[in-house]
């Protein structure tokens, strides 16, 4: 590798950064990341930081989990790459598949459909809700539903769903037939309705209403996240997703749960949908399930979906949709040893624990500094606090005074996330209370200098 002064020289020269403006990225050169252990990040000038972010809501066990580094290196050996197109698999995926059907079986979830991330798990389910109704004679099914202030990543279709405008704006126009109900977001929502009960019944009014609006028989699918993640950490109450899940069952709308961020035990629970107790039609996973260590996803296909696929007849249910890089052995091998890890730390176990402790000090540090407007958390590790001007207007911050707060917590020891006005916390699952309670006073540092 280069010199720290090369690096430090080109960075942000030659490239874009996702998510980024490039002049911004140019001005403000980002962080160069040279390493990584535990739950522990070491930046090229070898300052190192308890990572509060987890990679990307994805390095759920850490960044020394062997047995997956392991498994990627024998798997590069024994098979490097082979497609899995119709006529031909590999031994990894086959295995990966059974140990996930047994996985999600609580899930009512059976049959894998395998990606190469997020975006593209979205994008599948998506397709596959519309074939299904088209398998099923009902052809005009073909619009979907989800929530305003949600993530689906940033593929056409997902970009279509997502309920955020940055996403959205400079791409349009985008899918027809994708509409968006208000999120139960109690600390903004047009109802002003901020009980959390009253807020979710309101929500599912409306998606009531948009679906007398738009007829049930034109709807193929909505498609929600557990608990809304990148658009600012928003648990729902627990009455919501069950809600949800009635009101599309009776229409004959398909659920898909977009569960890229709570798969594999952010939640506390393993998945978001057993969380609160529901069972989708279609689970959108990725991320953790690898542990970041390799680009994978899978969509999970319920029993019922499944089998009207493999009992059609009529040959319009043959899949036309498929990746280079559905089923990469050394993503399937990856995936199989970080679920056998997955399961034997219990992660959620954890997860539930230190995202209680981290909830609570982001609270106490909502006493002590007016700028945290909003504090949200309480399901597992994953944590915001929205930061407002005025807390009384609820006027948002300007983006300098965000920006220190992360500086210096970065400086003070934690590496966090800042998103539009919402500091995010989504630290690996294997977090420890030491390193909770850093991440908690690194804040409390940054919240300080930014005043
Ligand atoms: C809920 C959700 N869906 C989809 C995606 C897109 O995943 P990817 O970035 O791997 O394409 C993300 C990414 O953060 C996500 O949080």
């Amino acid at each position: 590798m280069k010199d720290s002064n090369f690096l430090k020289e080109h960075n942000a020269r030659s490239l874009w950064h996702p998510m980024a403006h490039p002049a911004d990225s140019q001005a403000n050169p980002p962080t160069i990341v040279t390493g990584a252990q535990g739950v522990r990040i070491t930046d090229v000038d070898g300052h190192e930081v308890v990572d509060g972010v987890g990679g990307l809501w994805n390095v759920n066990l850490g960044f020394s989990c062997q047995p997956i580094k392991d498994a990627i290196a024998a798997q590069l050996d024994q098979l490097p790459y082979y497609s899995i197109f119709r006529g031909t698999t590999n031994d990894a995926v086959i295995q990966l598949a059974e140990e996930l059907r047994d996985f999600f079986e609580p899930d009512g979830l059976s049959r894998a459909f395998y990606t190469s991330g997020g975006s593209d798990s979205v994008e599948t389910a998506l397709r596959l809700a519309r074939q299904y109704h088209k398998i099923r004679g009902e052809a005009g099914r073909v619009k979907f539903l989800s929530l305003k202030k949600g993530y689906h990543g940033t593929h056409m279709g997902g970009a279509s769903v997502n309920g955020n405008a940055n996403f959205r704006t400079q791409y349009e126009p985008l899918l027809p037939g994708c509409h968006h109900i208000p999120a139960p977001y109690t600390y903004r929502n047009p109802f002003d309705e901020t009980d959390p009960e009253r807020l979710a019944q309101l929500c599912l009014s409306a998606l009531e209403d948009e679906i007398a609006f738009q007829g049930a028989g034109t709807i193929a699918a909505m498609i929600m996240e557990p608990v809304l993640g990148a658009g600012g950490v928003i648990p729902p109450h627990e009455s919501f997703m069950p809600g949800v899940r009635e009101i599309c069952s009776r229409h004959g709308i398909l659920l898909i749960a977009d569960e890229v961020i709570t798969a594999f035990g952010r939640t506390g629970s393993w998945t978001g949908s057993r969380h609160w107790g529901v069972q989708p039609d279609l689970m959108c996973t990725a991320k953790a399930i690898t542990n970041g260590y390799f680009p994978f996803g899978a969509v999970m296909i319920a029993e019922h979906v499944a089998e009207t696929f493999e009992k059609d007849e009529s040959g319009r249910a043959a899949v036309g949709h498929g990746y280079t890089y559905s089923g990469h052995p050394v993503g399937a091998a990856a995936a199989l040893a970080c679920l056998a890890e997955t399961l034997r730390l219990n992660v959620p176990e954890n997860a539930a624990a230190r995202g209680a402790q981290l909830h609570q000090g982001l609270l106490t540090l909502q006493e002590k500094y007016e700028v945290i407007g909003d504090v949200r958390g309480g399901h597992g590790l994953m944590c915001a606090m929205e930061l407002v001007s005025d807390r009384a207007s609820k006027a948002p911050i300007d983006k300098k005074t965000i920006n220190t707060v992360q500086e210096v917590a970065y400086q003070s020891g934690a590496m966090v996330r800042v998103s539009g006005p919402n500091i995010i916390l989504s630290p690996p699952l294997i977090l420890s209370s030491d390193e909770a309670d850093i991440i908690l006073a690194a804040l409390d540092a940054g919240l300080s200098a930014a005043g």
